[in-house]
């Protein structure tokens, strides 16, 4: 070893040993008879002390020295006279007696400091220097306890890692893939998988009975703040189990994450269904760190004349508490809000209930004191609240208040990222209708299992009305989890891609290795699988999982470092068989 200690290691009880250190040197001060330097490594930083009139020569030698310069240093632990609380080594300094300049550095082109003044596309083409602060690499270590958590907890209930194939075949359902041509294979191409998914089901039938892998996923998607185009999964199946020892498992498995990790205990997880998932919250995986529950107003909007209302399928609203005494600018705020295209409402009706109990809102004209207090009883709102109301088409109107709620309780501080709030969403629907290609899509995927009582209505064409035995699992509005009971047969699976618009030919020929293998002893399994950066950005109280990820692409799938995706030279374009495109 180079060094006898670390940075981040000596304290006073140190004082008068000997120690060498490594590191990088974060800052000097030159104050005359003194000059200091911080040496940081990834454990800390450590004062160091050199003395101008006992030893000039080593002094002058510091004073050369410049930013990110790797050092070495040996000199013995002394107290120091003035101390830094905020270190932990803040009572001692090194009083050097002898260094190395192991390594010179150009500066940085940006400072790394917990502050840098560096933004963000800088700090990713130079991420291995971003990854020297403190807050970047903290979230790699919470990254490593989190994967080391989950291996232990998985592997004391008799789960086995598996590694299943990165190079596999390209199918039409969930995202796009991203492919990889074949120079052996000319004109074919593997593609990267979106999940193990089918690989799991095989191991389930080779009886493998617990598998788990923590693996890269590859989508072709859209990118967004919890979106990467390669990112990992806690990948997991189980054999022998319904739904319910599932749910059981991986409840296990995040308390036990929350446990170890935060040293928070959470409590058992409610459930909600999907229903009411849409219904109160406008979508499938609500915030529920706050209440402000959708209350819908037909009953009492409609019939009254203001043709807004009277023409809307779905009136609904919140209650936003203690906001009544929002201004007229807060409230054009709101309304600007929900107007923009990305919320999609034409506008939005308030009605304040004032300190005295006299309720005032923007529609007056249609509603008078009686109508309105009964509005007010029906959001349970009090003196001092704000009724927030939209109104539309019933999904976009829905969605649209979903995203109203959740600004304000952004507004009111109601979404705090120390505070958990986790839970199932459970029956989703098996399917959904896609109007543009005018056929049903698995909502969660093809081998997703209706609940056993749904089946009929498949045979009845209720497509839409069939529920699957599937899951998500979310905590603070942010889908971590999602996974489901599987077809473990033959003929139901085949019915399943036939719904979906495979001929027999196209299912055999995307799926036949699955289906085929159904026909030798197939147990009923089912599974789950987490976004592990979703869960560590969680677990680190941000909301992009960049942060969260050593080398992230940036929002155009590019990793600005190492310039990829980058064009490939001719003769490699020919040895794969792929036609020379021309810029
Ligand atoms: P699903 O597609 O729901 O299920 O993915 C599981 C979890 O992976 C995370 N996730 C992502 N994280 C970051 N970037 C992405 N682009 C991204 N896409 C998904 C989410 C999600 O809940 N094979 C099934 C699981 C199963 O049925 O067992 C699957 O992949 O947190």
């Amino acid at each position: 070893m180079l060094r006898t200690h670390t940075c981040g290691e000596l304290r006073i009880t140190d004082v008068n040993k000997t120690v060498t250190l490594c590191g990088w040197l974060q800052k000097g001060r030159d104050l005359g008879g003194m000059t200091f330097i911080d040496l940081r490594d990834r454990y800390g930083i450590t004062q160091l002390a050199f003395n101008t009139e006992t030893n000039p020569a080593l002094c002058e030698k510091a004073r050369k020295c410049g930013r990110e310069f790797v050092l070495k240093v040996t000199g013995k632990v002394i107290e120091r006279s003035s101390k830094n609380k905020i270190l932990t080594t803040g009572e001692i300094e090194i009083e050097v007696t002898d260094f190395d300049i192991l390594n010179e550095a150009i500066t940085p082109p940006f400072t790394i400091e917990e502050h840098t003044d560096g933004g963000d596309e800088l700090r990713m083409k130079y991420r291995y220097l971003d990854l020297r602060r403190t807050t970047v690499r903290a979230n790699l270590e919470l990254r490593h306890q989190v994967s080391q958590q989950t291996r232990k907890f998985l592997d004391e209930q008799n789960f086995i890692e598996v590694e299943t194939p990165v190079l596999i075949k390209s199918t039409p359902e969930g995202a796009r893939d991203f492919v990889v041509p074949s120079r052996m294979n000319a004109g074919e191409f593997y593609a990267l998988p979106q999940s193990p998914q089918t690989f799991k089901q095989l191991l389930m039938i080779s009886g493998f009975d617990r598998y788990y892998q923590i693996v890269k996923c590859f989508r072709d998607e859209d990118l967004r703040a919890d979106r990467q185009p390669e990112f990992t999964q806690i990948d997991c199946e189980m054999s022998f189990v319904e739904q319910e020892d599932i749910l059981n498992m991986f409840e296990g498995l995040v308390k036990h994450l929350f446990k170890q990790v935060k040293g928070i205990d959470i409590e058992n997880l409610p459930r909600m269904t999907y229903t009411d998932a849409m219904k109160f919250y406008g979508c499938d995986k609500p915030d529920t760190r706050f209440e402000m529950k959708f209350v819908e107003l037909n009953d009492l909007a409609k019939g009254k004349g203001f043709p807004v209302f009277d023409n809307a399928e779905l009136v609904v609203g919140v209650n936003a508490k203690g906001c009544s005494e929002y201004t007229r600018k807060q409230l054009d705020e709101l309304t600007e809000f929900v107007k923009r295209p990305q919320v999609g409402a034409t506008g939005l009706v308030y009605a304040r209930v004032n300190a005295d109990g006299t309720i005032k809102s923007s529609v007056d004209k249609f509603y008078d004191a009686d109508a309105l207090k009964m509005w007010a009883q029906k959001f349970d709102a009090k003196p001092g609240d704000l009724i927030l109301i939209l109104a539309g088409q019933a999904d976009k109107t829905r969605k649209a208040l979903n995203e109203l709620r959740l600004e304000m309780g952004t507004r009111l501080g109601l979404r705090d990222v120390n505070k958990f709030s986790c839970l199932w969403v459970v029956d989703f629907p098996l399917l959904e209708f896609n109007e543009e290609e005018n056929r049903y899509f698995a909502m969660h995927h093809p081998f997703t299992s209706p609940k056993p009582e749904d089946i009929k209505l498949l045979d009845e064409n209720k497509l839409g009305e069939v529920r699957a035995n599937a899951y998500d699992m979310v905590i603070n509005g942010v889908e971590v989890g999602g996974g489901s009971v599987r077809i473990f047969n033959k003929n139901l699976q085949a019915k399943m891609f036939e719904i979906l618009g495979f001929t027999k030919e196209e299912a055999q020929a995307q799926f036949g290795f699955l289906m085929n293998a159904f026909e030798y002893g197939a147990p009923p399994h089912a599974g789950i699988a987490f976004g592990f950066d979703r869960l560590c950005s969680l677990f680190g109280g941000a909301d992009s999982i960049r942060d969260f990820i050593a080398f992230p692409k940036n929002n155009s799938g590019r990793d600005v470092m190492i310039d990829a995706p980058s064009s490939i030279d001719d003769k490699q374009l020919k040895e794969l068989s792929i036609a020379v495109m021309k810029k």
